[in-house]
């Protein structure tokens, strides 16, 4: 049996002013079709069953996600966490609630918050390397031709001797270098980034993380006997604050031998932050992306995004301006990273 399991607990700070504490980015619509989670869910169609859905979330955003959520997602699939701790803990999670339930199955893992233009060309590499994770003991990975230094992914070196399952295996996989050393692994030729999709046995990545996370897998095996009781709830509380923060991409798959990779080509975006529109919409002949009501006079390149009041702009060039019933965001394109300190800056204001 096949499983996915998304992970939704992120907050999306840099998508501040659209993206909240209690509507986080995956509980919107950026794209313009539905909401991010929904999206995801219903590019699996017919690779995954539905049903088959596991959804790890933050216990404070999941009323709001069982009303929005696809109908067909039964709401007992959704494991609440107390607090977010990182991608280790919510997959160990997710793999002993599947592996109690279900005995041995085929987890695949993925975020919540990217866009996918080929959603035909995505299914077909997904279910191949369903089918590689069903068939072997491995950590199956996708990887993604890399187009810039990016410091925000994680690289897969991989051996271009392909193996007879069709796969590549990995020599080294390296999570969010410093600057040079993207730099380096995009001029080789022999890097690939992590598309954060991950898909293995719930007894292969069990066995991972007793082996490389002891700590993570004793502390939450002290709970397994209450997994799908009603006490689960509780002893989840009781554990999920001293479990080490940890993600899974640097608790496991740096230190695993065991990795493969099955390189896709399918338009992937991880729609990180405002700049990220330009990769999932086409601009308009000024350069410029509009999703809001706007007038404006010489003006380009920009990301102009709003809600209902009238956007006028006169004179810009490479700007953010975002647009919301109760906040405006103006940046320079090249700054959308650092939308995330306003974030922290209004939290400390409190
Ligand atoms: N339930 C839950 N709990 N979900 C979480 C938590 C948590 O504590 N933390 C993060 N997530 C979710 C996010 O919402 C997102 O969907 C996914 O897990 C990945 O987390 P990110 O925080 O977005 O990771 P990242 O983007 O820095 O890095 C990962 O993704 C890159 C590709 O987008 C890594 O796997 C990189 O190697 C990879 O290149
Ligand atoms: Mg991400």
């Amino acid at each position: 049996k096949r499983f996915s399991v998304i992970m939704a607990g992120g907050g999306g700070t840099r998508f501040w002013p659209l993206s909240r504490q209690n509507k986080p980015k995956q509980l919107l619509n950026i794209s313009g079709n539905d909401i991010m989670i929904n999206d995801t869910i219903l590019r699996y169609e017919k690779v995954i069953s539905i049903e088959n859905t596991i959804i790890v979330t933050n216990k404070s955003q999941a009323s709001l996600l069982e009303d929005i959520l696809l109908e067909e997602v039964p709401r007992r699939n959704i494991l609440k966490e107390p607090l977010g701790k990182n991608t280790a803990a919510c997959i160990l999670y997710a793999a002993l609630f599947l592996q109690k339930k279900y005995d041995d199955c085929v987890m695949i893992v993925l975020p919540s918050d990217h866009h996918i233009t080929n959603v035909n060309s995505f299914k077909s590499v997904l279910e191949k390397a369903s089918q590689l994770a069903e068939q072997e003991d491995n950590l199956v990975t996708i990887g993604i031709k890399p187009t810039f230094p990016s410091t925000g992914y994680g690289y897969i070196n991989f051996n271009k001797s392909i193996l007879n399952n069709g796969a590549y295996e990995v020599k080294e996989f390296v999570e969010k270098p410093s600057f040079d050393k993207a730099n380096q692994y995009l001029s080789s030729g022999e890097y690939l980034w992590n598309s954060g999709m991950f898909l293995w046995k719930t007894s292969k990545i069990i066995a991972c993380f007793q082996r490389y996370l002891p700590r993570l897998y004793n502390n939450m095996m002290q709970i397994y006997a209450d997994i799908g009781t009603q006490n689960e709830e509780q002893a989840i509380a009781e554990i999920y604050p001293n479990l080490q923060n940890i993600s899974i991409d640097y608790g496991i798959l740096e230190r695993s031998d065991d990795v493969i990779v099955i390189p896709g080509d399918f338009g992937w975006n991880d729609v990180g932050s405002w700049d990220a529109l330009g990769g999932i919409f086409s601009p308009d002949d000024k350069g410029n992306i509009v999703k809001a009501k706007h007038i404006g006079l010489e003006t380009k390149n920009s990301i102009i995004f709003g809600n209902d009041r009238l956007i006028a702009t006169i004179g810009i060039n490479n700007l953010i301006i975002a647009e919301t019933r109760d906040a405006i965001l103006v940046c320079p394109k090249d700054r959308a990273q650092d939308v995330k300190n306003i974030v922290d800056m209004l939290k400390e204001k409190g």
